[in-house]
């Protein structure tokens, strides 16, 4: 295969200078800081990216947040590795080249629907809280809630991490390629270092009061004491000897072995913030297979991940709320169309703040909470002409007494999304995470351990109710990730999801809406400006949202934000004739095929 070399950068320049980079294309040998060897085949879909076009396929794409991750997966599925093989060589690259967002040290949620017996299953590797924990973990000795980076950074937020296992777990029901394979490229590129990218370098320039916090990971990411530049070569062999381990054993080492008592060791000893971890945590941990949450849209299914996240439900709720209304009659510019997904959108949060949590500790009315009758009935309070003054959870069907108090959880964007389908029309969407940009900035044998345990609310409790997604021993923090596969008569037909904290729920709703109702092809419907309205501010994207719309939305009474909302989507919509994908303009992703 050909190879070129450019700018890592080059996902925002013009079309024009790309393929004058590519013209001046020089061996991968000779590439210097600041240069990265791609395929031709990702040159052109950068290209495609750069002028908003989708990618096309016939076979198989893979779309995620970096060039390199996304042309290793690509191998493994040119090779006739199936989506789960492909996913597990671009995680391990991910943790590489894209440590701030997802790795080893984080958890993942894995939506996949099988080509043969067309089956969709949901796999859950949340993050586990230490059975030591309580739920004032994140209170100070008066009860008030910490702040939250006093809270994150340390051993306290740092929950068991489950990507090694659901690695593993993927590959052992998925997987064709050999296991140790699949790890070849991400050690050869830890080993013999990879250029960082502007947004890598961007966000430790960024974090540096915290990164510099604790010595392994200051002296990762700041090699002879100095900002890692863009282009500059980043070896990691730490991280290359993990990945060694991972490839020859398994994951037993990171939960029973010399890994997990570093992990321990590095969570206990955690200056100034000791976590309480301890080795029964990672011994007894589990990845688990929960029912897909499925919610039907203008005769689609949209389906994700049900609890412990809150993806799947608070995007069907928004969806299931708007089906009354013809958006696609009002149209994508449209102030009419926005104030309803706004305030559909407030009313799925409302829900969620009350009733979404781990259901293996607190009773989920899922049903309930999807069911067409309450969301009709809901749908009611859409029916006005302005913005919904107050906003109050609902009352679903239950099977189970519900008195819970409102949570209190903070989220900042974060995360990575993969999507992939194969050349057997498998199809696997997976939103991965170490939490917080850079997670706990605790780093053990290469990789950085997640603040996951910060999606818990920081209150347990109010007037004497308890908060349902509150801390508790072994509990999974609610999440707001949502991987989702839309099917049609059984099929996928969309494969999406997002990074972004809890705004990650209002990225993939808007991308879902866009293409099933306003009919954009994913990277359209991708790179459409974000609206996103969560607890009653609506943040509108940057400068890219009209001020005639923005000035619309005033008008009806909402509080509108201009705001930076840099979402990581990566789409694929299966078509008769095959694929095409979208990737996120905002990042640096990429989504390639063949
Ligand atoms: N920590 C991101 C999420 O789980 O939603």
């Amino acid at each position: 295969m050909r190879r070129f070399i450019l700018c890592l950068s080059l996902c925002l320049l013009p079309v024009a200078l790309a393929a004058q980079q590519a013209a001046d294309a020089v061996e991968p040998e000779a590439a210097g800081a600041g240069q990265v060897a791609v395929s031709e085949q990702t040159l052109h879909a950068l290209e495609a990216k750069a002028a908003g076009r989708p990618v096309e396929a016939k076979d198989w794409m893979v779309a995620a947040a970096n060039p390199l991750a996304v042309e290793v997966g690509a191998r493994v599925l040119e090779q006739g590795g199936t989506a789960a093989d492909a996913m597990v060589a671009v995680q391990a690259v991910l943790g590489l080249v894209e440590p701030q967002s997802s790795g080893l040290g984080g958890g993942a949620f894995l939506v996949w629907y099988d080509g043969e017996s067309g089956e969709l299953t949901t796999l859950d590797g949340r993050e586990t809280a230490p059975l030591a924990a309580t739920p004032r973990l994140f209170q100070d000795e008066a009860g008030e809630p910490l702040d939250f980076y006093d809270a994150v950074v340390g051993g306290r937020s740092v929950g068991v991490p489950g990507t090694p296992a659901l690695l593993k777990a993927a590959h052992e029901a998925w997987g064709r390629s050999e296991w140790t394979g699949l790890f070849d490229e991400a050690i050869r590129l830890a080993d013999e270092g990879f250029a960082v990218s502007p947004r890598l370098s961007t966000m430790v320039a960024g974090d540096a009061v915290r990164l510099t916090r604790f010595a392994p990971t200051r002296a990762y990411f700041f090699p002879e004491g100095k900002l890692p530049e863009v282009g500059q070569v980043l070896k990691n062999p730490d991280y290359a000897e993990t990945l060694r381990t991972l490839a020859s054993e398994g994951p037993a080492p990171f939960y029973t072995g010399d890994i997990a008592q570093d992990i321990v060791a590095t969570v206990q000893g955690a200056p100034g913030n000791p976590g309480v971890m301890e080795e029964i945590d990672l011994a007894i941990y589990s990845v688990k297979e929960r029912a897909p949450v499925c919610v039907p849209y203008r005769g689609y299914e949209v389906c994700g991940m049900g609890p412990p996240s809150s993806g799947a439900l608070t995007v069907g709720q928004i969806l299931g709320l708007l089906a009354p209304f013809d958006l696609a009659g009002m149209g994508a510019e449209s102030a009419e169309a926005w104030r309803l997904i706004g305030d559909a959108s407030r009313l799925a949060f409302a829900d969620r703040g009350r009733y979404m949590a781990d259901t293996d500790y607190v009773p989920v009315p899922v049903e309930g909470l999807v069911e067409p009758g309450y969301l009709a009935e809901r749908a009611e309070l859409l029916k006005g002409e302005a913005a919904l003054e107050a906003v109050e959870p609902g009352a679903p069907e239950y099977d189970h007494a519900l008195n819970w108090a409102d949570d209190a959880s903070i989220e900042f964007p974060s995360t990575s999304h993969i999507s992939i389908v194969d050349g057997y029309g498998n199809a696997l969407s997976m939103t991965t995470t170490i939490e917080n940009g850079f997670g706990s900035r605790l780093m053990v044998r290469g990789f950085l351990l997640n603040n996951e345990l910060t999606d818990f609310s920081f209150t347990s409790h109010e007037d004497g109710r308890p908060v349902a997604n509150r801390v508790e021993p072994g509990k999974r923090p609610r999440s707001s990730m949502a991987p989702t596969i839309v099917l049609k008569d059984g099929k996928p037909v969309l494969v999406v999801g997002s990074p972004g904290g809890s705004r990650i729920i209002g990225y993939v709703a808007k991308t879902i809406i866009a293409h099933l109702d306003w009919g954009m092809d994913v990277q359209e419907a991708v790179a459409l400006p974000h609206l996103v309205n969560r607890f009653g501010t609506y943040d509108v994207e940057g400068g890219l949202v009209s001020d005639e719309l923005v000035g619309a939305l005033a008008g009806m009474g909402f509080e509108v934000n201009r705001n930076v909302l840099t979402s990581g989507l990566h789409a694929i919509s299966v078509q008769e004739g095959g694929l095409l994908g979208g990737a996120d303009p905002r990042r640096e992703g990429v989504a390639v095929g063949r």
